[in-house]
């Protein structure tokens, strides 16, 4: 065995305080991966896990140089995987009309420009280690979403939209990156209850949300880089 392949592999996440990128850092840690769990909070993110398997860093997404130094850190090992999963939602009532483009824009800025954030900061320790980087985005910035996608009258259009960015700018990372040896997935939860009465809705609970968007690297079947999918089955852009 190599000596790459024998050390612990090291996983990133983003927005892993709580939610479904909480549930993701604990999965990984479980399975074996140091996780760096990058948060807003840390005293409260401190108290969820088990120190000895999971380092939790401070990080805004808004800020650029608090991202930086969180990738410094990691060093000439680099990182296996980071999971760009921190994102912000907009009121379910939103709509184009009705819109507070303040709050919009704040959501653009988390949801798109700090996505693009996270992957500039992380380039660099994914390309050292050949790594996989995973984006969630959402159903609802997709066409392939009957109940919350971008051909329904759904709300949250801020969110829909930061959401269908996101997705461009996985799939241009997937292919600029890929020439770079570093696998890029771009990946929907389906409808996780991470928030007061999802759950009534049917949502499902955030260690599966967590499952689903691991897939390209946890699960069982093969995940192809530069897709889009959903439980490991491909979902429309
Ligand atoms: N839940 C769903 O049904 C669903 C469906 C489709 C897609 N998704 C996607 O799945 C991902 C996780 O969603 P979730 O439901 O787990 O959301 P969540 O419970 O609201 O958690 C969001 C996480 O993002 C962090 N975050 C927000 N703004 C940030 C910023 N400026 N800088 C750093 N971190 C920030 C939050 O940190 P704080 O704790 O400090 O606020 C929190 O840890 C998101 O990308 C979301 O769009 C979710």
């Amino acid at each position: 065995m190599s000596e790459h392949t024998a050390r612990t592999r090291r996983a990133v996440v983003t927005g892993a305080g709580r939610g479904i990128g909480r549930a993701a850092a604990q999965l990984l840690s479980e399975r074996g991966w140091h996780v760096i769990a990058v948060v807003r909070d840390a005293a409260g993110a401190r108290e969820a896990f088990d120190r000895s398997a999971v380092e939790v860093r401070v990080a805004d997404l808004r800020d650029e140089t608090s991202l930086a130094t969180v990738a410094a850190e990691l060093g000439e090992d680099g990182a296996d995987l980071v999971v760009a999963n921190a994102a912000q939602f907009s009121p379910w009532d939103e709509t184009v009309l009705t819109a507070d483009l303040d709050g919009a824009r704040d959501i653009l800025d988390v949801n798109v420009l700090g996505t693009w954030r996270t992957i500039q900061a992380f380039s660099k320790a994914l390309m050292r280690a050949q790594g996989s980087l995973i984006i969630v985005g959402s159903g609802g910035g997709s066409h392939g979403d009957p109940d919350f996608g971008v051909t329904t009258n759904a709300g949250a259009v801020g969110y829909a939209a930061s959401k269908a960015a996101v997705h461009v700018l996985g799939r241009k990372a997937a292919l600029e990156l890929g020439e770079r040896d570093v696998a890029v997935y771009v990946v929907d939860p389906g409808l996780t209850a991470t928030a007061p009465g999802m759950a009534g809705m049917g949502a499902r609970d955030p260690r599966d949300g967590a499952l689903s968007i691991l897939r390209p690297v946890l699960g069982d079947g093969f995940v192809p880089a530069g897709s889009f999918t959903r439980d490991g089955r491909a979902l429309a852009w």
